[in-house]
């Protein structure tokens, strides 16, 4: 098992598992039928998934425009979540088709309101791909059904590939569970 910051972190997706994955995923998004799409990362957890799938979305043919929102969401997963907006799109999103990029998709919290948002703008249309579904934390205020998905997550807090405890561990190159003390 690897070890950083003296924890044990027990692999959950390896990077090769998530780079196979991340083909499959932009192949899928490539047969949609959309047109002028602009991919949303949504900062800062999706930064490492993001820069992938938009390499796997080359690779698949596609020519999307990607730009960034950096959102906060407080007691994210929780029933209090209240999402902020610390960095906004630069772009008009009007008559776009959008795709928002995620880590994971928990309460539905964050990217409800990520996609609410875009509709309100004029947005023509708006997916979601995600790493990482915890389905079974899904609120019923906001049920959200992602559009693209990595892997279905077991309900465990998660680190690794941009995801973090505190700002720590997002450059781990898998997902991982922290097991404990090394
Ligand atoms: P939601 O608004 O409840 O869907 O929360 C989703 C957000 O919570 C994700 O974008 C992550 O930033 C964060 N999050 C949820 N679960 C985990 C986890 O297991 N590890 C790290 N971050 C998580
Ligand atoms: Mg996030």
């Amino acid at each position: 098992m690897p070890v950083v910051r003296g924890k044990r972190i027990e692999v959950l997706y390896s990077a090769s598992t998530i780079a196979a994955r991340n083909l499959e995923l932009a192949k899928e998004i490539a047969a949609r039928d959309y047109r002028d799409l602009l991919v949303i990362s949504v900062l800062k957890g999706s930064f490492i998934f993001s820069a992938d799938l938009v390499r796997a979305m080359h690779d698949a043919g596609m020519e999307p425009d990607v730009e960034f929102i950096m959102l906060s969401t407080y007691g994210a997963g929780t029933e209090a979540g209240e999402v902020k907006i610390l960095r906004d799109v630069d772009s008009d999103v009007s008559d776009r088709d959008i795709l928002l990029v995620d880590d994971i998709l928990e309460s539905g919290r964050t990217l409800t309101f990520a996609r609410d948002l875009m509709l309100e703008r004029g947005a023509r249309s708006v997916g979601v791909a995600v790493l990482l579904d915890k389905s079974m934390r899904r609120q019923a205020d906001t049920p959200l059904q992602p559009d693209f998905v990595g892997f279905e997550c077991p309900d465990h807090f998660v680190v690794g590939y941009g995801m973090d405890v505190g700002h720590a561990f997002r450059e781990l190159p898998f997902v991982g569970i922290v097991a404990g003390d090394a």
